[in-house]
């Protein structure tokens, strides 16, 4: 018998449960990516037609530095933003302000806290995903960013236990993930701010992600890790998201720092050219993350159009791009048709979303939190100083939102004796633990939030933003309290054991209830937070939370558990502990975690969140983890365990969860019944055959040298990235020794005259029969309670084949229900839900298996079911 192991030692597949061979083999160290050229360019197809018009109207009229200006990135801490390109000023074009995060507006005051993405995983609810998308994307905008560095669906969450920043995107689940993410883009953009999807792709873990970071942390590699995946598995699981971002339109796409298949992920031509370019259809522009570009003209002809922040280090002046993508035009190592294609990629990303005429210029600055400052920071008051923060409130009443988006990804995970909600009459209310109170530094007293002190809002990192207050759980529930003259006391000092003790026994004698608060912290990696180097070392809850609740939940029978965490932590005792009564994991709210929390603790919302994830009970259950040691000079991340992360993983070796992916409690009951469903009358899906037009060129290059130089009338910042050549000889300007090096050119890459087209290709999202609906499943939930509640009615399928995973998720509407009420929910089966990743026809196949869809409440409790006559 064969059995495969997985790169941690307590977990081996027997046979019968091994994911597919192919997953198994397209996994392994060492692993390489196949070429893929030329990078194709772009057609302007559908809704970017009259975007792309106007980008080639300016794109014709520009000089090569113009050009490359658009590309490049002006260099760290040089401009206001995290990242700011040159732009034209000549016609009044300003080069890009990106920004981060996913939760709001990074680095500056008055903006808003969000909640994380994985809250939005939480609400199952694409209303609210895209109404955060749109209050965020107003914050952006009228703070003067064009481009919103998120959402995120990279980490997705292979190793759903620890990882950095799977809390920045939604769920491990590709499906649910792909929904909000695209939701969330069309919100963001339809304030005039373009969306960056990221991190493209298998961004799976912050361990080994960049080389020198790794180095600080003393672990000695060449190279960021590589994350290992299978061409089905890259398609069917860690692709799968960024489809849907691209057929919402999203404007822009960020390539992660790892390597994939052993070639950077920022400079793999079948990742970028290929699959994105090509299958995918996108038609807006591919930037770097921040110093992941790793070479100029292997990483522009594998189709990357944007490096960020523009230096190859930090601050270093030097370039990939810049002066040396404009020796390389010059000498015909980038053919000019594809800087004309990054130009058209980048600008038509601009006025695809009218971010020409909706956003100002920026008007503040991410370096200093001071009103004057140096102009570019990164050099100092030498050159230049003014006026770098006005201080704008963009907040508009956005509070109102995070707080409703805060009580909908409430997840009730436990509720003995309708505990809940509570009804404010307890003699005595209780509150314990850190994370219930205050940072005595301050709110945003950790710089990027790179702490986990007093009560968690966000995780760290870039996918953070500063606060503009935070309401504690402590505040909120005194407040609710004393609003009604009863009696509240907190300790917030979890070494306080004593006097935990002492206050939760008197709780307990005069019939009060106690409520715990704890946490469990991940970001980004450069943090290193107790130990934590981005990812978590281990799935236990901070800040000594467990000593608190063993001490409370011993002697007060009425203790009430409120987790605020990046996703799942180990949990199972006190599900089985009796004095432990109710359990809510909160995730990260933002700036109205408090108020959030009493809303559901006191019934004015009923909780209506499912579980975006699985909390199984102990760490090897997952069947993923995070390599935490190099198992070489270049780390390899070895996916093998295929599409089988998560609930897939749980249910295919059969193991049982403490909580399910997909659960979450109500205060009220609902009943599922009625399934129908009705198969549509589409044609057959016709793969896509034939070949690009010519690439265009647009404008002419003035090849003569001399008048590419720096001009002399102006100032030259130091280490500022400019497009100018400081030489006239070629091979003297920057000392680009490798540029004319024709053996960096791949074969085909040079090819202006047609690339052909996958079969399952299509422009913005790919080939268009994969989105036609085959189905329509309908199932009637009927609220059989006493009060109003939301309810997430979840469709999931059964592909019905050998190394198929028993179910996925493949519908979900989160609806509001009187009582007594029925409502019919629909769900749209579009034909790529029901089909797989076929590597042999390289396109999407629906299977000969029989085809079975399950519905209900959570992915274990599916009372209703059907077959699907394909
Ligand atoms: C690195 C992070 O990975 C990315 O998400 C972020 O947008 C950039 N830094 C810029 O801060």
């Amino acid at each position: 018998m064969t059995s495969y192991t997985l790169q941690f030692p307590d977990v081996t597949y027997p046979d019968a449960l091994s994911p597919h061979p192919n997953a198994v083999s397209g996994a392994q160290s060492n692993q390489t990516s196949p070429p893929r050229y030329p990078s194709p360019w772009g057609s302007g197809a559908g809704e970017w037609a009259e975007a792309y018009k106007k980008a080639i109207e300016v794109v014709e009229q520009l000089t090569l530095e113009e050009k490359v200006n658009l590309t490049t990135g002006t260099g760290w801490q040089q401009e206001q933003c995290v990242g700011q390109t040159g732009g034209v000023p000549r016609l009044g074009i300003r080069g890009h302000c990106l920004q981060d995060s996913p939760v709001g507006v990074r680095y500056t005051d008055f903006v808003s806290l969000f909640p994380a993405g994985i809250n939005v995983g939480a609400t199952w609810d694409k209303r609210l995903a895209y109404e955060r998308g749109r209050a965020m994307g107003f914050e952006s905008r009228d703070k003067g960013v064009t481009v919103q560095l998120g959402p995120v669906a990279g980490a997705l969450g292979r190793a759903s236990l620890a990882t950095g920043r799977n809390w920045e995107g939604f769920s491990p689940d590709p499906y649910l993930t792909g929904k909000l993410f695209a939701d969330s883009i069309r919100g963001i953009q339809s304030t005039g701010v373009q969306a960056c999807a990221k991190h493209y792709v298998g961004n799976e873990q912050e361990h080994f992600r960049q080389v020198p970071e790794s180095r600080d942390y003393g672990f000695n590699i060449t190279q960021p890790g590589s994350s290992n995946i299978d061409d089905q598995t890259l398609h069917e699981l860690y692709v799968w998201p960024f489809a849907d971002a691209v057929k919402a339109g999203v404007a822009s796409v960020m390539c992660s720092y790892n390597l994939v298949n052993n070639s950077q992920a920022c400079q793999n031509s079948y990742l970028l050219n290929h699959v994105l370019k090509s299958e995918l259809g996108f038609q807006g522009y591919v930037m770097s993350d921040w110093q992941a570009t790793a070479s100029g003209v292997p990483a522009i002809l594998a189709g990357l159009d944007m490096t960020m922040a523009g230096d190859i280090r930090f601050g270093d002046g030097s370039s990939y791009f810049g002066p040396n993508l404009t020796i390389a035009v010059l000498n015909g190592t980038v053919p000019q048709w594809r800087l004309d294609d990054m130009a058209v990629r980048i600008l038509a990303g601009w006025y695809l979303v009218g971010g020409d005429t909706e956003v100002p210029n920026p008007n503040f600055q991410s370096w200093t939190p001071d009103t004057f400052g140096a102009v570019h920071a990164h050099v100092g008051s030498a050159w230049g100083t003014g006026l770098v923060n006005q201080h704008v409130d963009v907040r508009r009443e956005h509070g109102r939102l995070i707080r409703e988006i805060g009580a909908a990804s409430t997840v009730l995970l436990k509720n003995d004796r309708g505990i809940l909600p509570l009804n404010n009459t307890a003699r005595l209310t209780a509150v314990f633990g850190e994370d219930a109170g205050n940072n005595p530094n301050g709110h945003n007293g950790c710089r990027n939030h790179a702490c986990d002190i007093g009560t968690l809002a966000t995780g760290w990192g870039s996918g953070q933003a500063s606060s503009p207050y935070l309401v504690s759980p402590d505040a909120a529930i005194q407040h609710e309290v004393v609003s009604r003259f009863g009696s509240y006391e907190s300790i917030t000092n979890n070494s306080a054991l004593t006097q935990i003790n002492a206050l939760a026994r008197r709780v307990n004698d005069v019939g009060g209830v106690c409520l715990v608060f704890s946490s469990a912290d991940s970001g980004e990696g450069f943090a290193n937070v107790d130990g934590n180097y981005g990812d978590r070392k281990n799935l236990t809850l901070w800040q000594g939370a467990d000593a608190v609740i063993a001490n409370v939940s011993a002697t007060c029978n009425n203790t009430i558990l409120v987790i605020h965490s990046v996703g799942a932590v180990e949990i199972e005792q006190y599900k089985e502990n009796p004095n432990i009564t109710a359990i809510l994991w909160a995730g990260l709210p933002g700036e109205q975690s408090g108020n959030a929390i009493a809303d559901v603790l006191y019934g004015r919302v009923n909780p209506g969140a499912k579980l975006p994830f699985t909390m199984g009970r102990k760490r090897s259950d997952y069947g993923t983890d995070v390599l935490y040691t190099p198992n070489q000079e270049v780390p390899q991340f070895n996916f093998q365990e295929g599409v089988f992360i998560d609930y897939r993983g749980f249910d295919h070796r059969n193991i049982t969860p403490v909580y399910e992916f997909g659960f979450g409690l109500s205060y009220t009951t609902f009943e599922y019944s009625d399934l129908v469903v009705e198969k549509l009358d589409v044609a057959d899906y016709k793969p896509t055959t034939g070949t690009s037009r010519p690439a265009p060129t647009y404008g002419k290059i003035d090849n003569d040298t001399s008048t590419h130089t720096f001009p002399q009338n102006l100032t030259r910042i130091p280490l500022y990235i400019y497009p100018w050549l400081n030489s006239t000889n070629l091979s003297e300007s920057y000392g680009a020794a490798n540029y004319g090096n024709n053996s960096l050119i791949p074969q085909n890459a040079l090819n202006n005259s047609s690339y052909s087209y996958p079969p399952s290709s299509g422009p913005n999202g790919g080939n268009q029969g994969l989105w036609d609906i085959l189905f329509h499943t309908r199932v009637n939930v009927t609220n059989t309670g006493s009060v109003l509640g939301d309810e997430v009615p979840q469709l999931y399928i059964s592909l019905g084949g050998p190394y198929d995973p028993k179910i996925v998720l493949r519908g979900f509407e989160r609806v509001r229900i009187n009582p007594g009420e029925t409502v019919q929910v629909t769900f749209p089966l579009a034909r790529r839900d029901l089909a797989s990743w076929d590597t042999e026809k390289q396109d999407w196949v629906v299977s000969g298996y029989e085809k079975k869809v399950f519905v209900g409440s959570s992915s274990r409790d599916l009372p209703l079911k059907a077959v699907l006559k394909v």
